[in-house]
């Protein structure tokens, strides 16, 4: 049972967190793996491309899942570097460490451990990366300066993070379709954490530099992204109601609000498919930051 790996977290920090995605997100990420990398993924790619890796780099990937940017890494710095992937859900470990044994080549390996609290090597790596997994902190400065402990003394961070929802249509778009047929929750408290917590680049900077960084870039990202990578219209309305925001506000609705909800995403995102997929308007920042001095 997945959720019985949380104590081997320790503490008490991100507990909410630790129960959000071991029992509940995480299965739902590895069962839709391919359909969310497939609108993710070339986010990361991305920011991987502007961390500027080199072979022989050795890298944490935090939050890194299902693994599919600890792949990426892996292949970046070669057999000769080495990628640890760190998060706290099991059952998106145990499918990370799935893909990773179809890579033997790679030197790449996957541990379950809060990056909050989690005593990592001194000095140990040149680069800490996230694709959207530094959003999910109760104490992001303290997160952010137990990550930083792990960089050696010129050690980057890099991170792809979601701008505020308004900026996200294809999250905003779907979520308004939803609204239609079922009450809005309550509004979270700014800052929380969730997807959104890194929205605000002011915010990304005050952190970082809390947390001891210098030479902060929160620089915006704004993308088409596939809603579930390509496929159908009745692909990608399926995939909303049952996976992310959307999922997560019809939960408790009947099937048959679910099914009125479905076939309104049918209408509405028909304009948005290109011929591959349905595509829609993304904002992320790609944050890049220094050590500092120690
Ligand atoms: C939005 S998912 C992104 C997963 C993956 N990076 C990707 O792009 O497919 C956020 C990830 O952060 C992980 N996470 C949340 N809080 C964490 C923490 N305190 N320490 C390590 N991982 C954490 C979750 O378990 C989840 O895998």
């Amino acid at each position: 049972m997945a959720g019985g790996n949380r104590a081997t977290l320790g503490g008490a920090a991100n507990s909410d967190m630790a129960e959000y995605w071991n029992d509940r997100a995480g299965p739902n990420w590895v069962r839709y793996q391919r359909q969310l990398d497939g609108q993710i993924h070339v986010l990361g790619e991305m920011a991987m491309d502007r961390a500027v890796l080199q072979p022989g780099q050795n890298v944490l990937d935090i939050g890194c899942g299902c693994g599919d940017s600890a792949l990426g890494l892996a292949r970046r710095v070669g057999k000769n570097g080495s990628v640890l992937g760190v998060d706290i859900s099991a059952p998106m470990l145990d499918h990370a460490r799935q893909r990773a044994a179809l890579e033997a080549e790679l030197n790449l390996r996957f541990e379950q451990a809060d990056a909050q609290t989690h005593k990592f090597p001194p000095a140990a790596f040149e680069h800490a990366f996230s694709r959207f997994g530094v959003m999910f902190f109760d104490d992001p400065v303290a997160a952010f300066s137990n990550i930083r402990g792990a960089l050696k003394e010129n050690g980057r961070l890099s991170f792809v993070c979601w701008r505020a929802l308004d900026e996200n249509p294809w999250m905003s778009v779907a979520l308004g379709v939803a609204y239609i047929f079922v009450a809005p929750p309550e509004a979270i408290p700014p800052n929380s954490p969730g997807p959104f917590m890194l929205a605000a680049p002011d915010r990304v900077r005050e952190i970082l530099s809390a947390a001891g960084y210098a030479d902060i870039s929160v620089a915006p990202l704004n993308e088409e992204i596939y809603l579930s990578g390509p496929g159908t219209v009745a692909e990608a309305a399926q995939h909303t109601c049952r996976m992310g925001p959307v999922a997560r506000v019809l939960a408790d609705s009947d099937d048959d609000t679910k099914r009125q909800v479905e076939a309104a995403l049918n209408t509405t995102l028909a304009p948005y498919h290109d011929g591959t997929g349905v595509r829609m308007a993304s904002s992320c920042s790609i944050v890049t930051a220094g050590v500092g001095s120690y």
